[in-house]
């Protein structure tokens, strides 16, 4: 699984750090490192909904509070 999180400008002043870090931190704490490659991408052309990502080609927006919550319904329940 490819997460790729949006660090254009728009997304950059909606929290994409903030998402970064909680998505790393969930990695390493869920032991996935594996199965999922976190990166970078500038702007995905949706900023209006900001902070915007991408996983395997599927656009999804979070904000820095949801993004564990997003976390674990999108990511940890499908890389497990
Ligand atoms: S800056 Fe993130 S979608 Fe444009």
């Amino acid at each position: 699984m490819k997460i790729t999180v949006c660090i254009g400008s728009s997304c950059h002043v909606k929290g994409s750090k903030s998402v970064v870090d909680t998505f790393k931190k969930l990695i390493e704490e869920n032991n996935i490192a594996d199965k999922v490659e976190l990166g970078g991408t500038f702007c995905l052309g949706n900023c209006r909904d900001g902070v915007c990502l991408d996983i395997d080609g599927k656009i999804f927006s979070v904000t820095p509070q949801s993004a564990e919550e997003f976390f674990i319904s999108e990511v940890l329940s499908k890389a497990i």
